[in-house]
């Protein structure tokens, strides 16, 4: 049984655990990562991206825990089982797991090609490759019997359905992440690991620069606070869900929006 904290002193901390973030090398991972080697972490990054993973280790460097990448596309089971291996071997035991990989696709689901290309390409990153995370490493936190916490990044868009932009798989993927979430935290508790989802709205990252400029005035009056979130604010809420401070939540998804959803 995950034990409850007496005391606020040391409950945002998470000095000397051991963190894989997918997707840690660029936007809302990195800024998960930075946040999280902030408070004492040392971090693992998955990505495909060498060059870019390389960039981030840079800018984890100043906070002085041991920070590595590995090579991994969480789509290939393999490649997922090749990566968590290494991590392990190199870092002893994980203790948080952030399933934050992702792509997006706005296409409507006529304009797809007859192969459905697109849909397949975002449902397997998105919700497979968080499968595919969660086994692996979920497996290994059981069998080490020291308890964890697996933070899935889903979006708000896997409780609503945007505004002009039509993107069935993403949302479909991130709703079904949703629920992963909470099947998890059951099928996970015997073992003291707890899971969580944070659905963050429009945030600065890569990923937000492909939204049309029309988009974005709207999107910015329609959000109460009145503009896009920031990487940090998100890493902000991940240290907290996976810290001691959050050890009676377990199966949540905490929406991180700036209010988009209440004008929706
Ligand atoms: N930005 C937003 O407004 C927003 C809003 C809600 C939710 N989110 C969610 O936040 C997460 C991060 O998004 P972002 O905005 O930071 O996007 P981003 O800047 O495009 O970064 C996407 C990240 O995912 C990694 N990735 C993609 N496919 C992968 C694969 N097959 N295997 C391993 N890593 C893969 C990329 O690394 P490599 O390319 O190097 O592999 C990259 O680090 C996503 O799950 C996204 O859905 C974002």
């Amino acid at each position: 049984m995950i034990q409850p904290i007496t005391k606020m002193e040391g409950a945002f901390c998470l000095k000397g655990k051991n963190v894989i973030v997918t997707g840690g090398n660029r936007g809302l991972g990195l800024g998960i990562a930075e946040a999280m080697a902030q408070v004492g972490a040392n971090i693992a990054i998955f990505c495909r991206d060498a060059a870019k993973a390389a960039e981030a280790l840079e800018i984890l460097k100043p906070y002085g825990t041991t920070c590595k990448s590995y090579s991994c596309d969480v789509v290939d089971m393999q490649s997922v089982r090749d990566a968590v291996a290494a991590a392990y071997a190199d870092f002893g035991n994980i203790d948080i797991l952030v399933n934050n990989a992702g792509v997006s696709c706005t296409k409507s689901l006529l304009d797809m090609d007859e192969d459905l290309t697109d849909w397949y390409r975002v449902i397997n990153t998105d919700l497979n490759g968080c499968v595919h995370m969660t086994y692996e490493v979920a497996k290994r936190m059981r069998d080490a019997g020291q308890g964890g916490s697996i933070v899935n990044v889903t979006s708000n868009a896997g409780f609503m359905v945007n505004h002009g932009q039509p993107m069935s798989p993403y949302s479909s993927a991130k709703a079904a992440m949703n629920h992963f979430t909470r099947c998890m935290a059951c099928e996970l508790a015997p073992y003291d690991i707890r899971v969580n989802g944070i659905a963050p709205g429009f945030t600065n990252s890569e990923l937000s620069v492909h939204i049309p400029p029309e988009n974005m005035a709207r999107i910015n009056t329609q959000t109460v606070a009145g503009r896009f979130g920031e990487p940090i604010e998100v890493g902000a809420l991940a240290v907290f869900l996976a810290s001691p401070a959050a050890a009676q939540i377990t199966g949540t998804v905490q929406v991180i929006d700036g209010g988009y959803m209440l004008r929706c």
